[in-house]
């Protein structure tokens, strides 16, 4: 924008110089040449002050860029600090959920914990010389030594041709049978 007005006013400058000379030529040779001359200082100091909007239209335009990329960068380092906070929520709920079943775990009764693995359907599918279970259905548990935690895992949930028992079995019930298993696995 500043450039194109600055280009206006030179063409403006020209025709002033121009329409001063041809009056000029009418009168005596010295006072056309003396409007010549203050039209073409015009011309000049219009120039100069042109040269001035220009350079100051590109250091405000240079200063703007500046500013909109310092802005993106700072949107950036929110956004990177923002996605580390999540980051560190998800390891504090994934450290707080497995140590809510390692407690779980560590807390079960294993005389109660065995009759839940006599009469829960575990020896269905388990071997567990303790038990007197013979299952070949999941793996043999004497073979697996399970830590606790994973006999509650894998209790509560399931997996693959293992059912949940998380509705027919307590969270009680889950922690006993859990200290049973991982404390006569292997004996
Ligand atoms: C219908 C058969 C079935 C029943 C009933 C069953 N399980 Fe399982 N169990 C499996 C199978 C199959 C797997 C292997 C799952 C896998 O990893 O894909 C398994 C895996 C496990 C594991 C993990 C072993 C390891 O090291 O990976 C444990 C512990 C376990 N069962 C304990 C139990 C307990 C305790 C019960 C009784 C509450 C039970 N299971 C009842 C079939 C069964």
């Amino acid at each position: 924008m500043q450039r194109v007005r600055g280009v206006r006013y030179l063409l403006v400058a020209a025709l002033a110089a121009g329409t001063v000379g041809l009056a000029g030529c009418g009168d005596d040779g010295d006072d056309a040449s003396s409007a010549v001359e203050s039209a073409q200082s015009q011309a000049a100091s219009i120039q100069s002050q042109v040269g001035e909007q220009v350079d100051s239209a590109l250091s405000q335009a240079s200063e703007q860029v500046d500013s909109a990329a310092s802005q993106i960068q700072s949107g950036l380092d929110q956004a990177s600090s923002a996605g580390e906070q999540v980051d560190s929520a998800q390891s504090q709920v994934s450290e707080a959920v497995s140590s809510a079943v390692e407690s779980a775990a560590s807390e079960g009764d294993p005389a109660a914990g065995k009759t839940v693995f006599m009469s829960a359907g575990c020896v269905g599918c388990h071997t567990l010389a303790d038990a007197g279970a013979t299952g070949a259905v999941g793996p043999n548990l004497d073979e697996a030594k399970p830590p606790a935690a994973l006999v509650v895992e894998r209790v509560t949930t399931g997996k693959g041709a293992m059912p949940s028992f998380a509705g027919q079995l307590s969270a009680a019930d889950i922690a006993n049978v859990a200290a049973y298993v991982s404390s006569v696995a292997g004996q």
